[in-house]
C-alpha cells in the first residue's frame, strides 16, 4: 500500500471543558478521496482547523508528507501543499474574482500559477465569465467555485473541503460535486467534509464523525451505503425522552 500522504492518530481538542475532538485517527493516501459526514457540532471543522494549523491540538500526532505538522504556522502548511476551503464562503467583496483568485500562493512560481490559474478556469468556465466582476456580487454556488478554485490555486497536494454544498440548489451541488471530482483526477487528495448525502455521488471512502469520535466507515460504492449512513445518523440522534441514545 503507498504511504499516506496525511496521516493523523489520536487528535484530541477541547474548547475549555468542552471536547471537540476526542481519538480521531484518519489516513489520507496520494490522489485519494475521503468523504466525511456528520451532524451539526460533531467536530468536523474542529479537526480540519487542526489538520491546516489553525486549531492547536491537545493530543495526537499529525505527520502529512512525512514531516510532523502539529504545530506548524498556518502559512507554513499551505505552502508545504495543504489547502483548506473553510466552511461559510467568505471571499474578498470588493475585490474581483481575478484578484480574489490571485490572493494567495505568492510563493508558487510564474509559470506553475498561470497553469494552475487556466486548470482553474477550465473547472469553473463560470468564472471565466465573471473575471472582472467584484466577488461580492456573486451567487452562492459561484462564491463556493470561486473559493475552490483559488484553494487550487495554492498548488495542493490535500484539498480541505469544508460543507461546500451548504445551502446550495440540488443542480449546483452537483455541479460543485463534479468538480471535486476533476479535482481527484489531476491527483489533488480531498477530504470532503459535508452533511449533504448527496456527496455520496462521489466515488470515496466514507466515515461519519459523532460527538468528536469517528463511529462509522465504508466506501460510497458499497451497496445499501445510503441506508447505512442513515441508521448511522439515526443511531446518532440525541437521547429523546425514552433515552434511546447509548
Ligand atoms: N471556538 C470555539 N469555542 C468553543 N467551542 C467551540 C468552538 N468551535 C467549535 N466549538 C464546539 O466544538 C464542537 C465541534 O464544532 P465543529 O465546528 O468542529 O463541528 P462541525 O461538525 O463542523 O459542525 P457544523 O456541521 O455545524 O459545521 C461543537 O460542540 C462546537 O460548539
Ligand atoms: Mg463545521
Amino acid at each position: 500500500m503507498a504511504k499516506p500522504l496525511l496521516e493523523a492518530t489520536d487528535l484530541g481538542v477541547r474548547y475549555g471543558q468542552a471536547t471537540a475532538l476526542d481519538g480521531v485517527g484518519l489516513s489520507l493516501g496520494p490522489g485519494e478521496r475521503v468523504i466525511m459526514l456528520g451532524r451539526n457540532g460533531a467536530g468536523k471543522t474542529t479537526l480540519l482547523n487542526v489538520l491546516s494549523g489553525i486549531v492547536p491540538a491537545a493530543r495526537g500526532t499529525v505527520t502529512f508528507a512525512g514531516e510532523p505538522l502539529l504545530g506548524r504556522p498556518a502559512h507554513a502548511i499551505v505552502r508545504g501543499g495543504l489547502a483548506h476551503v473553510c466552511e461559510g464562503r467568505r471571499v474578498f467583496p470588493t475585490m474581483s474574482v481575478r484578484d480574489n483568485l490571485f490572493s494567495g500562493g505568492g510563493w508558487i512560481a510564474r509559470h506553475r500559477r498561470a497553469e494552475l490559474h487556466d486548470q482553474a478556469m477550465d473547472l469553473f468556465p463560470r468564472l471565466r465569465e465573471r473575471y472582472r466582476q467584484a466577488a461580492g456580487t456573486l451567487s452562492g454556488g459561484e462564491r463556493q467555485m470561486l473559493l475552490i478554485a483559488r484553494g487550487l490555486m495554492l498548488d495542493p497536494k490535500v484539498l480541505l473541503l469544508d460543507e461546500a454544498s451548504q445551502g446550495l440548489a440540488p443542480v449546483v451541488v452537483d455541479e460543485v460535486l463534479a468538480a471535486v471530482e476533476r479535482i481527484s483526477e489531476l491527483g489533488v487528495a480531498a477530504l470532503v467534509v459535508e452533511q449533504n448525502t448527496r456527496v455520496l455521488g462521489l466515488s470515496g471512502r466514507v466515515i461519519i464523525m459523532s460527538t468528536g469520535r469517528l463511529i462509522f466507515s465504508g466506501h460510497s460504492g458499497d451497496p445499501g451505503i445510503l441506508d447505512q449512513v442513515r441508521q448511522a445518523y439515526l443511531d446518532d440522534a440525541p437521547a429523546g425522552p425514552a433515552g434511546a441514545a447509548s
